[in-house]
């Protein structure tokens, strides 16, 4: 389910799909066979929301370390350096990522970035 408005943001191309397409990678793998993930693009804020098992409050503060993993969700696959990658991206473009609660469970990703609506005046046209 997707929720989108256009939002330009200097950064690099690739980086930036690595790094959306790393928490849209989570947010399928944690969810139950045949989950829903809501995704959006409001104003510059991005949110994915899916509804797997979650992430408890005293694992959070970890989950953008290297190589950091919960314990259950070491049957499935990852090296656990997606969201540390994840977050150099953002932060290098000025930016904001953080993984919170989800109301009636799962997990809620919030990606803010600094940019705007339209392109600036000085864009090349593609
Ligand atoms: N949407 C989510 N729901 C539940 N737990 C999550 C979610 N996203 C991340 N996590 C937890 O944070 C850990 C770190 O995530 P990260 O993306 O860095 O690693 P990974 O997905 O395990 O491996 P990789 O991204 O390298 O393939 C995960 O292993 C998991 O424990
Ligand atoms: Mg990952």
């Amino acid at each position: 389910m997707t929720d989108l408005a256009p939002w330009y943001v200097r950064a690099e191309p690739a980086a930036l799909e690595r790094a959306l397409v790393n928490v849209l990678d989570n947010a399928v793998k944690f969810s139950p066979p045949r989950g829903t993930v809501e995704v959006s693009l409001m104003r510059g804020e991005s949110t994915v929301r899916d509804h797997g098992p979650g992430i408890c409050p005293d694992e959070l503060p970890h989950v953008f370390d290297r190589f950091w993993r919960s314990p259950s969700a070491r049957s499935l696959p990852g090296s656990g350096l997606g969201l540390s990658i994840v977050a150099r991206t953002v932060h290098h473009a000025g930016g904001t990522i953080a993984l919170t609660p989800a109301q009636g469970g799962g997990t809620v990703a919030t990606l803010r970035l600094p940019g705007a609506p339209t392109p600036p005046p000085d864009a090349p046209h593609s």
